[in-house]
Parts: structure tokens; sequence; C-alpha cells
């Protein structure tokens, strides 16, 4: 029984200038613990259909389901993560704007710190963290609301490939214990995540 379905979905984006088809009839189910990547060349529409999927851009047109109760979370392109608010600040970010962070909420975050080795950097800035770091960050914030599904956007991309081993297999365990469902976007087709993805789509 799939907890998210997605049908025909279409995304043109209106400038000054010209209509931009993004993405266009593209149609997939995912079911309870799945994990599913997408992949595709750069520009093919991926970081669009993940953020019409957490509505962070309308949809021109399809149809996108999502089973009651069944809660989200995104991790964008890039980190975006606040430069003003330190590593642990970041990650709690999620649970304050959800009124939800307690001490059992930070006692999570900083247990994913720990595992993901940034505990010696909960008060550092993101300016002082390399890429790789940065995006473990991003991951933890993500994680930090506990959402049933997961939305990766290229989420590991600025790791060197040991690293992109290692974290793709924490990604799958953390999938598998706390029993997720995931939607990985890249462009690249050698990325280790692979490895841990059910099901494959080509996108263009
Ligand atoms: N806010 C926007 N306004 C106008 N056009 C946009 C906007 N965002 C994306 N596009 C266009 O939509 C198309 C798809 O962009 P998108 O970012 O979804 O691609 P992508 O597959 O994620 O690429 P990449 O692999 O490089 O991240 C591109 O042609 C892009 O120029
Ligand atoms: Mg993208």
């Amino acid at each position: 029984m799939p907890i998210l379905k997605i049908k025909d979905l279409k995304k043109i984006y209106h400038t000054k200038k010209r209509e931009i088809l993004a993405v266009d009839n593209f149609s997939f189910d995912l079911n309870s613990g799945e994990f599913i990547a997408i992949v595709g060349p750069s520009g093919c529409g991926k970081s669009t259909i993940l953020k019409m999927l957490c509505n962070l851009e309308d949809k021109s047109n399809g149809e996108i389901n999502i089973e009651d109760n069944i809660h989200i979370g995104y991790m964008p392109q890039g980190d975006s993560l606040f430069e003003w608010r330190t590593v642990l600040k970041n990650c709690l970010l999620g649970l304050e704007i959800n009124h939800n962070l307690n001490e059992e909420s930070k006692k999570y975050v900083m247990h994913l710190l720990k595992t993901y080795g940034l505990d010696d950097f909960i008060n550092a800035y993101p300016s002082n963290l390399s890429g790789g770091m940065r995006q473990r960050v991003s991951l933890i914030r993500t994680l930090a609301t506990k959402p049933d599904i997961l939305l990766l956007d290229e989420p590991f991309s600025a790791l060197d490939y040991q690293t992109r081993l290692a974290v793709s297999d924490d990604v799958y365990k953390i999938i598998k214990k706390e029993k997720k469902s995931a939607i990985m976007v890249t462009h690249d087709i050698s990325d280790p995540m692979f490895r841990i993805s059910m099901t494959v789509l080509k996108y263009k």
C-alpha cells in the first residue's frame, strides 16, 4: 500500500521572458520502507519534483496524494545552513519551528551529532565546517523531526567517495531501523547511494 502516490506531475515555471517546462508526465508510487532513487541529468527537473512534494513549489498539473499523518522531511540541494546559528542550533531549527523542542528531542539530536562525528562541533558555526560536515549537519537537521519520508536532494555530493560509502550505509541503517521511506535525487549514476536504493527511476 503506497504512502505517497504521484500521478502525471507537471511543472511549468513562468519567467518574465518565457515558460520553462521543468517536469512533465512524472508518476510513481512510494511504499512504506521503500527507498527510491531518481536519476537524471542536470536541469531535468529533479529538484523541482522534490520541491513540489514538500509544497515549496506549486504543481502546474497532476496529483500528489500523501497518506494521512505522514510527515515529510526535506534536505535541500546545497545545505542551506544558517550561518549565524551554531551547528546545534541549526539542527534544532525544525524542532523549534514545530514546537517540538524538549529534552527528549534534543537528546536525539545530540545522539545523531555523535553518530555522525560532529559532537565536538556543536558550538561551531557552519563557516568553520568542511563541505561534508555541513551536509551531515543538514541531514541531522532533516532527521531531527523524525519524518516518515525523507526527500534527499543530491544529499552527499560534497563528500569524498569513501565517506559517501559510509554515510550511505548509515542512512540505510536509519531508514531500516526507524522504518522510514526515502526519495533521493542525483545526477550521478555512480553515486554509492544507489547501493541502498530498491528502485531506481531514470528521469529523462
Ligand atoms: N525558480 C525557478 N524559476 C524558473 N525556472 C526554474 C526555477 N527553478 C528551476 N528552474 C528551471 O527548471 C528546470 C529544472 O530545474 P531543477 O533545478 O529542477 O533541475 P535539476 O534536475 O534539479 O538540476 P541539477 O541536477 O542541476 O540540480 C531548469 O531548466 C531550471 O532552469
Ligand atoms: Mg537539483
